[in-house]
């Protein structure tokens, strides 16, 4: 077998599907291994998660950096010391500026909790529901400039439960769960 390939998670909340990719490597199912997991938000839940699988955390605040292009070039830096070669958005609320996206051309993916182009940003579950739409859906793309804009790698539909946002959510979580394992186990291949 080759050698796993090394990625960072970066994440700003939960990190239900960093746990979820983790998991999946532990079953031997994704030839991957989380070197680092970055967060914009020292007190996420994603940082304990990390903690207690033993993966180092970077944790930095973008206030204190003079500008975005400061703060990314950090990272960077972690990043290149770790030898990461690939960077998995889950569920970082930031946009990525061209400084990463030129440290890692082509090597940024992101999961979003909607069938995108159907409701990019922020909240895409409460927005699907308020629309009305009976089938919404997860998606993983690469990450370009733009919000939620990158080509397409891989979409499943999840059926939306009428009037029961938690558990629509419950059912768009356990699609990412699958989902971003899958599209890794592709193109990390
Ligand atoms: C997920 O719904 C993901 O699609 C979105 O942010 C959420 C992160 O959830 N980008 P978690 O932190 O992985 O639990």
């Amino acid at each position: 077998m080759t050698a796993p390939t090394k990625i960072a998670v970066f994440a700003s909340g939960s990190g239900s599907n960093f746990q979820a990719i983790q998991e999946a490597i532990e079953r031997g199912e994704l030839n991957a291994k989380v070197e680092l997991v970055v967060t914009d938000k020292p007190n996420a839940f994603v940082v304990t998660r990390a903690k207690n699988f033993n993966i180092p955390v970077l944790a930095l605040s973008p206030k204190e950096f003079a500008s975005k292009a400061d703060y990314e070039t950090a990272i960077i830096e972690a990043l290149h010391e770790c030898h990461v070669e690939w960077i998995v958005l889950a569920g970082y609320m930031r946009l990525i500026s061209e400084v990463l996206l030129m440290a890692y051309p082509q090597r940024i993916v992101n999961i979003h909790p909607s069938l995108l182009p159907a409701f990019p940003g922020k909240d895409a579950i409460g927005q699907a529901m308020e629309h009305g739409v009976k089938i919404t859906g997860v998606t993983v793309h690469f990450v370009d400039e733009g919000m939620d804009t990158g080509p397409i790698i891989a979409q499943a539909a999840v059926s939306v439960v009428e009037g029961n946002r938690e558990a629509t959510e419950m059912a768009v979580h356990k699609e990412e769960h699958v989902l971003y394992t899958k599209a890794l186990q592709q193109l990390l291949k």
